[in-house]
């Protein structure tokens, strides 16, 4: 299942024995198929190195924010104010290299890294991009300096045609957290999609807000994020430490004048447009109008090229959820929600992928809370691991299919069809078993035609709030405040 396209070179790398023994602990993808759904998880990935080790790089997390096939963003962390100035090195892996040449061999390219002061703890955040390499070829990279680096790790290719995605929010560092992690990168996805609340760093556990951040990436850079690409949208956990500082800092994704730091942005992968909204997560930060108008704007746009035949999908990412059957959770801040969903309505959003409520909750393509053929389809996968929660005694029409266990869910994009299997993960023996299987299909010729719309301008948009988007943002804030006093929301 999940054939990919043959790429010649990758068999000679496989001929060649990559993955014979060494200590270099090599990636699934080169180590085994991997692709097994009953398949107990493969060891995690490099241990993050010692605490002693002053000058050590850790946390590293790997994100796009540029081209999908030639680059690749790597985040790490140092301990302390000052360090020797940080680099990522990096090449591809050629036919013929053994895995101790992975390790080992000198790197072609090097990079200098942009470093800035870590939020609140006494650490430095770098960031370096790798760029215009040969796309068919894996990456091997490390970063660090010469007093210390990090372990070498090899990225994927980025295939052309066929591709698959995987989806959860609400992660933390449970033992859940990690099994789903693991699972995660035993699929081998292309890219992984995940929907907020990161880590938590809430101020809800024995150790400080931030250093929560700290153990986070530690464990993501063990388990997944060091050979796996990360986009993240920001929930209401993201929203401590004033107003997204840390997750500005700490995380890499595509910027624009319009979302200079990031919180908010686009990307085509093959044939999908894939938006990711903040869903208001940092609504005090004076961007939540500029925000709508861009999700109008980048939606209609999509919409069109749709129709034109450029893309088939449009995918939206964001935290929040529009419909939820979650005990005890309503859509929060309707006015917001009722905002957002005109849009996607308008426009026609394919796939609405989002987390926060702790539930596994898939819907039929519906708008405004009622089924309909042209509508979108909602995927809540917020059982990433920090906590499951349960469903109101009378579950709504829209719904196709409701969980609550530890679960994530993995798409794969082949030309005109999305078809999607959830996973669920056993936390105990890391052990996965399908729970969900599902397919969206690409509209039809004049379903696409019918969402080709013109452009409202912003004071129509926000007519229903008598323009008053700065009394929505506070609003906004006051549910994100509300759902971080809610344990684990
Ligand atoms: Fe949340
Ligand atoms: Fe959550």
């Amino acid at each position: 299942m999940h054939a990919k396209p043959f790429d010649p070179r990758r068999r000679a790398l496989l001929r060649n024995g990559l993955a014979g023994g060494s200590a270099l602990l090599l990636p699934p993808w080169l180590a085994s198929c991997g692709n097994s759904s009953s398949q107990a998880v493969v060891s995690p990935g490099p241990v993050p190195p010692p605490a002693a080790a002053k000058f050590a790089p850790r946390g590293r997390h790997v994100s796009w924010t540029g081209d999908i096939y030639t680059s690749r963003t790597v985040t790490w962390f140092t301990d302390g104010s000052e360090v020797p100035a940080q680099t990522l090195e990096y090449g591809p892996v050629l036919a013929g290299m053994s895995a101790a040449d992975i390790a080992n061999a000198p790197f072609t390219e090097k990079v200098a890294a942009a470093t800035t002061t870590t939020p609140f703890v006494d650490a430095l955040t770098h960031k370096a991009t790798a760029d215009q390499f040969d796309e068919a070829l894996p990456i091997r990279y490390r970063v660090g300096s010469a007093q210390g680096h990090s372990p070498v790790a090899v990225l994927r290719p980025t295939p052309r045609g066929a591709f698959r995605f995987a989806h959860f929010g609400d992660h933390g560092r449970t033992a859940g957290s990690r099994a789903v992690a693991r699972a995660i990168r035993a699929r081998q996805p292309d890219f992984t999609l995940l929907a907020g609340d990161l880590c938590y760093a809430s101020g809800s556990d024995d150790l400080g807000p931030q250093e929560v951040w700290d153990d986070w990436f530690n464990q993501i850079d063990a388990d997944l994020g060091s050979d796996t690409v990360w986009m993240t949208a920001p929930g209401n956990h993201e929203n401590e430490g004033n107003n997204g500082v840390a997750y500005r800092n700490r995380l890499a994704t595509p910027t624009s004048a319009l979302s200079p730091d990031g919180t908010f942005y686009t990307f085509d992968y093959g044939n999908v447009h894939f938006v990711i909204s903040t869903g208001g997560a940092f609504a005090t930060d004076g961007t939540l109008a500029q925000e709508i108008a861009f999700l109008e704007t980048d939606l209609a746009a999509a919409a069109l090229r749709r129709a034109a035949g450029q893309i088939d999908f449009i995918v939206v990412c964001q935290h929040f959820t529009i419909w939820t059957d979650q005990e005890g959770r309503g859509p929060a801040n309707l006015t917001l929600v009722a905002l957002q969903e005109g849009i996607f309505v308008r426009y026609g959003v394919d796939l609405l992928a989002v987390g926060h409520d702790h539930i596994y909750q898939r819907s039929a393509p519906m708008a405004f809370g009622l089924r309909n053929p042209l509508g979108y389809v909602q995927v809540t996968s917020g059982c990433g691991g920090v906590g499951i929660r349960g469903f109101e005694p009378t579950i709504q029409g829209w719904s196709e299919k409701h969980l609550a266990q530890l679960l994530f869910v993995e798409y794969t994009v082949n030309g005109a069809s999305m078809t999607a299997t959830t996973y669920g993960v056993d936390e105990t023996t890391g052990l996965t078993s399908v729970v969900d299987e599902f397919t969206i299909a690409r509209r039809s010729s004049l379903a696409a035609h019918l969402a080709v719309q013109p452009v409202r301008e912003l004071a129509l948009l926000g007519k229903a709030i008598d323009g008053d988007f700065d009394r929505l943002a506070k609003r906004t804030a006051a549910r994100n405040h509300r759902l971080c006093k809610t344990h684990h929301a």
